[in-house]
């Protein structure tokens, strides 16, 4: 596994496997990895195989997506099991560049999918997305990544990167990777390990409300119902402080109301202590 620390030795390595006809895939991440992450490398190296390909994985903790930089300064750095953890999943090279690579102190050009990004969670954390799409458009550029992962847990962020593609013709085919949970149904989180046994004990009903939900919108039932036992089933967990339940179209994220007939998305966020939780649900009307 080959290790670039700066922008210039990602470039040097994704020009040469351009000339060699030679197709790569990008797991972007930032770090703090398990085994949600190992399943996008997974993901990746099967694209790869199939095309004698590549997969590059990047470690960068972006500090233009977090509010706060105290944020951005408590998140998780553990450099030496992420290497392993990628060079066991089969990570042909890793991109570990630092902020001041990656942010010149002269840049000028951000970008901001307008929509997408100031609705449900961009409302909650306001620039938040436009670090995304930025940072995700760099490394791409940097990669010349043909392919790229996301997770499905990070709904809105792959919806955002999708349309970001559409809108601006990258020629990067992106690869959706379902929620990988622990046995209890907890989504996988990096935040997970800053829970305190009571409230990691109670947090898996989140993934309960959402079992239901699924259920319900597959009954036919209506947004507003479904909407209603979510609450009922949250509030079986006093540990639980719901921040938001969304019920919405799973290909643009627009509100709706009544029956569903096409595909819906359900995006729960709630606080345990001071951890704030997602997870999402795809559905479908039967
Ligand atoms: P990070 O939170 O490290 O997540 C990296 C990728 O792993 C994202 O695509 C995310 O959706 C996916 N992921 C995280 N937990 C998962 C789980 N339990 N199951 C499946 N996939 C999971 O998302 C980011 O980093 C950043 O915003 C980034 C895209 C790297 C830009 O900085």
């Amino acid at each position: 596994m080959q290790i670039c620390r700066d922008t210039e030795s990602m470039i040097a390595l994704s020009t040469d496997w351009r000339a060699a006809g030679t197709p790569s895939v990008l797991v972007a991440t930032m770090g703090a990895l398990h085994d949600g992450h190992r399943a996008l490398v997974a993901r990746a190296r099967d694209w790869a195989d199939s095309r004698g390909g590549r997969v590059v994985a990047s470690v960068f903790v972006n500090p233009t997506q977090f509010g706060d930089a105290k944020d951005h300064d408590k998140y998780p750095r553990t450099e030496e099991a992420d290497l392993a953890l990628l060079r066991a999943a089969g990570a042909d090279a890793v991109f570990l560049p630092q902020a001041s690579d990656i942010y010149l102190p002269d840049a000028q050009t951000v970008v901001d999918v307008t929509g997408l990004s100031r609705v449900l969670m961009g409302k909650l954390r306001p620039g938040h997305f436009r670090g995304v799409a930025t940072v995700v458009t760099k490394l791409f550029n940097i990669t010349g990544c043909d392919a790229a992962t996301f997770g499905e847990k990070d709904y809105q962020q792959l919806t955002l990167v999708r349309q970001m593609v559409r809108d601006l013709n990258m020629r990067v085919q992106i690869l959706p990777v379902p929620t990988v949970r622990e046995a209890d149904g907890l989504a996988m989180s990096s935040r997970n390990q800053r829970l305190t046994p009571a409230d990691r004990a109670a947090a898996p009903v989140l993934a309960r409300a959402l079992d239901r939900a699924e259920a319900m919108v597959t009954e036919g039932r209506t947004v507003e119902a479904v909407r209603h036992e979510i609450k009922q089933v949250l509030a079986s967990e006093p540990r639980a402080d719901v921040q938001s339940i969304d019920i919405r179209d799973a290909s643009q994220l627009s509100a709706l109301r009544g029956r569903p007939t096409q595909s819906v998305v359900i995006l729960l966020a709630a606080r345990f202590g001071d951890v704030l939780l997602i997870d999402q649900r795809v559905a479908l009307p039967s």
